[in-house]
């Protein structure tokens, strides 16, 4: 099943490395990479195909967790509103992803995160940024662009964008006070 990639563990290489810079022009390969990974988390939100193909359900996907040390990472998720119903998307499809800015204040998941590459549990809270600006090629859209986001969609960001770093949600982890809140900080 080429379309259902396998994702690496934490105990792999190329979650621990850097990973390099994608040429520019961004070739076709890599633009059928990076939209691969997107119908990957596309799929892994379908309960049956999840289930059919034992995929954890994900709302990001960094190059790395497919053994790939390329700056190209994805986040997908649907968008509900008070009342249940679908209400949009959120759709990036990033290569060379920058953080060009970032708030001083931070937020945090009230339950923690979770990721594709990780099987473990790592209790804890993890501080990002509460706003970021990040500045990438968007293969969605074919171009250059500059996404501001706030609360869940930037925590969900930082977390891909570490990937490219081969840093792991729980290195962010305080180890002696896992749930320490800390002041001014936004729960979400
Ligand atoms: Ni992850």
């Amino acid at each position: 099943m080429e379309k259902y990639f396998k994702i690496v563990k934490d105990n792999a290489i190329s979650l621990r490395s850097k990973s390099v810079e994608v040429p520019t022009p961004i070739s076709e390969d890599i633009i059928s990479l990076v939209n691969k990974m997107h119908d990957y988390l596309v799929a892994s939100q379908d309960p049956e195909i999840s289930k059919k193909y034992k995929i954890r359900e994900g709302v990001g996907l960094a190059a790395p967790q497919i053994g790939k040390n390329i700056r190209a990472l994805v986040v997908y998720y649907k968008l509900y509103d008070e009342n249940g119903n679908e209400n949009g998307e959120v759709d990036h499809r990033l290569v060379n992803p920058k953080i060009i800015s970032e708030s001083v204040r931070e937020s945090y998941l009230e339950g923690g995160e979770g990721c594709l590459s990780v099987d473990d549990e790592h209790q804890g809270y993890v501080y990002r940024k509460f706003k970021i600006q990040v500045k990438a090629f968007d293969v969605r859209q074919m171009k250059d662009v500059i996404i501001t986001a706030r609360g869940y969609e930037a925590i969900v960001l930082q977390h891909e964008i570490d990937h490219l770093n081969g840093i792991l949600f729980y290195d962010h982890i305080d180890k002696k006070n896992p749930f320490i809140v800390k002041p001014d900080s936004v729960r979400i």
